[in-house]
């Protein structure tokens, strides 16, 4: 069975969803580790409810982005992990991170890339009044939301949509599709050719 090591910075929805969907065996694989780079996450907390070892690592303690990543990978190769999800994950990874696991890193995005990369796509999608957007579940390479994708799934934008409700929908979108790509990336089904990602059957 594969390792695999969830990272969040924050809430925590998106990998709620996949300790669930490896609880129902929809996704065959052991989270080995949560790792944050913030104190306050929940996510810390969703890890300790279900008895998954997790990492608390500050940035602050680490003179550069190579030295903590350096650190990280260290932890990753001693748990022997076997691919990194980053689910809202709000921190660049270095390319000596990146190196260490060719694509073997993915990273969920709330928009359909490569439309509104960065950090604020939800808002940015909204507020730039496209009539559709989504979600991405891409592997992570040197450029920033720029990897390979692997699945992506669309939603319309109603003309009384906040963020709120945007976000309440583009979570539950996220909530099935990571779960979805991970099936497939653990059982070996991915393919990739320079930027496109094929499905093996
Ligand atoms: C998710 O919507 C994820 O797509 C987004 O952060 C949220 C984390 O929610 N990631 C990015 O914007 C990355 N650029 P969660 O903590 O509830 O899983």
């Amino acid at each position: 069975m594969k390792n695999l090591a969830v990272f969040s910075s924050g809430f925590g929805s998106n990998l709620q969803a996949i300790v669930n969907s490896v609880k129902k065996s929809k996704v065959k694989a052991n989270i080995a580790l949560v790792i944050s780079d913030n104190v306050d996450a929940y996510s810390l907390v969703r890890a300790k409810k279900a008895g998954i070892d997790f990492l608390y690592a500050d940035p602050a303690d680490f003179k550069d982005r190579t030295s903590y990543d350096k650190f990280i990978v260290r932890r990753l190769k001693k748990e022997k992990i076997d691919y990194v999800v980053l689910a809202g994950f709000m921190r660049i990874i270095s390319d000596y991170f990146i190196r260490q696991y060719k694509h073997k890193i993915i990273n969920i995005h709330p928009a359909l890339l490569p439309s509104f990369k960065g950090t604020q796509a939800i808002s940015d999608a909204l507020d730039y009044g496209v009539k559709v957007t989504g979600v991405t579940v891409h592997f992570v390479t040197s450029t920033l939301d720029g990897g390979p994708v692997i699945l992506q799934s669309a939603l319309d934008i109603k003309d009384d949509d906040t963020l709120i409700s945007l976000s309440e929908r583009i979570h539950r979108l996220e909530h099935k599709l990571y779960p979805k790509a991970l099936d497939l990336l653990v059982n070996g089904k991915l393919l990739v050719k320079g930027r496109k990602v094929f499905v093996k059957r």
